[in-house]
């Protein structure tokens, strides 16, 4: 089959698919390239696909039924075609708006033998999934991968998901969520972000906050199984219950993150309404409030173990930083929400700077808890407060 744009074949995992050949021009930076293709295809996003390649292993387990997934928003085809060879997916919905993305879709399913097994639509991802809304034609996971960001698909995503089902959102509007426009991020996910060193954080849990509070109107319960922070974008994965019990349950987990951008003190605050003094209790300075946002544990830890042994089991071809990121997932998840970068305390202090391995060390053994965070290289998670942290650093 030809196209009208020049093609060229990618492996990825154990899928073989045709992907825009990019036109690149001289010092044209290769996103700006990627973003003029008549298809979008971006091989970074191959730890995205990974994750959501191990979470379907990790439900076809659990299942003896057919399992059915949709992606809305599908590009090339690639993210489908690896959950049905990889994961075994049975039945797969694809779609897109963009009648290039449809024809190369067909094409790629066409190329690895899977038209029993992929089903493909020109159509807006509201409407494909509002067809899947009624009981009898719901969705055990459903995947949002758009352009910016995922709460104008929030609602069809929850109402075409089972109970006990999985959803996946990515979001890659990071300048709203960290802060850059607040009013932005106000409008799309119902908080306010922080402008702090640990606004990854943040962005990630005003992203599971404004699902949670989507699913509560549907009498559902959101619970994130993994989320973290890559390359400019953040991915979370929840699992649904139908039911007041598990909504209620969820909305108990949101609340507010205090920040003194004077000394770097925080405090979270869980509950609806705020009620903590906005006065640093260190030193005295006004505090900047972030929220409300999700506040529980943004990882289940069972799940990361069994996902954790699946890469491990399995003969894919997963990006070499997987495992890296679910081994740190794994170990900053004990720790509570927020994290520290080394270097800006030191730079508040006045002193320079060392090594991220030896403080960490120097805080444990003064018996306080710390890990390193996915979220940032020099940053990292702890119980000892930000007084406690300086008096460590100028021993
Ligand atoms: C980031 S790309 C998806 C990449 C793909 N999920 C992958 O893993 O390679 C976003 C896609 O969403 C499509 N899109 C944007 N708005 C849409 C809408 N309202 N309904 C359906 N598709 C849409 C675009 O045409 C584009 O192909
Ligand atoms: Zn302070």
């Amino acid at each position: 089959m030809s196209f009208w744009f020049p093609v060229e074949e990618v492996i990825e995992g154990k899928a073989k698919i045709l992907a825009p050949k990019l036109n690149l021009t001289i010092n044209e930076p290769l996103d700006h390239a990627r973003s003029r293709a008549a298809v979008f295809y971006n091989p970074i996003m191959q730890l995205n696909r990974d994750t959501a390649v191990l979470t379907l292993m990790h439900l076809k387990e659990k299942t003896t039924q057919p399992l059915k997934a949709c992606e809305p928003m599908c590009g090339s085809g690639v993210r489908g075609i690896r959950l049905v060879l990889e994961a075994r997916v049975d039945q797969m919905v694809l779609g897109d708006l963009n009648p290039s993305a449809i024809s190369l879709s067909e094409e790629n399913v066409r190329r690895n033998n899977l038209n029993q097994h992929i089903r493909i639509r020109l159509m807006d991802a509201n409407i494909l999934m509002n067809i899947h809304s009624n009981p009898m034609n719901r969705f055990d996971y459903v995947d949002i991968d758009p352009y910016g960001s995922p709460s104008p698909f929030l609602d069809s995503t929850i109402r075409s998901v089972k109970d006990e089902g999985i959803i996946a959102l990515t979001a890659t509007d990071m300048a709203p969520l960290c802060g850059v426009s607040p009013l932005a991020c106000l409008r799309k996910y119902g908080g306010k972000p922080l402008r702090v060193a640990y606004s990854h954080e943040v962005a990630l849990r005003l992203v599971i906050g404004a699902t949670v509070r989507s699913a509560a109107i549907h009498e559902m319960g959101a619970k994130p199984i993994l989320s973290y922070y890559s390359d400019h974008y953040v991915r979370v994965y929840l699992s649904m219950k139908y039911g007041a019990k598990p909504a209620d349950a969820a909305l108990s987990e949101m609340g507010y993150i205090v920040h003194c951008q004077k000394c770097l003190y925080r405090e979270v605050v869980k509950g609806a309404y705020l009620k903590a003094s906005r006065d640093c209790i260190f030193c005295g300075n006004k505090m900047m409030v972030g929220g409300p946002m999700w506040l529980g544990e943004i990882v289940d830890s069972m799940f990361l173990d069994n996902i954790i042994k699946k890469t491990l089991k399995s003969d894919v071809n997963w990006e070499p930083r997987l495992i890296q990121l679910l081994d740190t997932l794994k170990q900053e998840n004990q720790a509570p929400p927020s994290y520290y970068n080394l270097d800006e305390i030191c730079s508040k202090l006045g002193i320079s700077s060392e090594s991220l391995d030896k403080f960490i060390d120097k805080i444990r053994s003064s018996g306080f808890n710390a890990y390193k965070t996915h979220f940032d290289d020099r940053g990292f998670k702890t119980n000892a407060n930000i007084q406690q942290l300086a008096s460590l650093l100028k021993l």
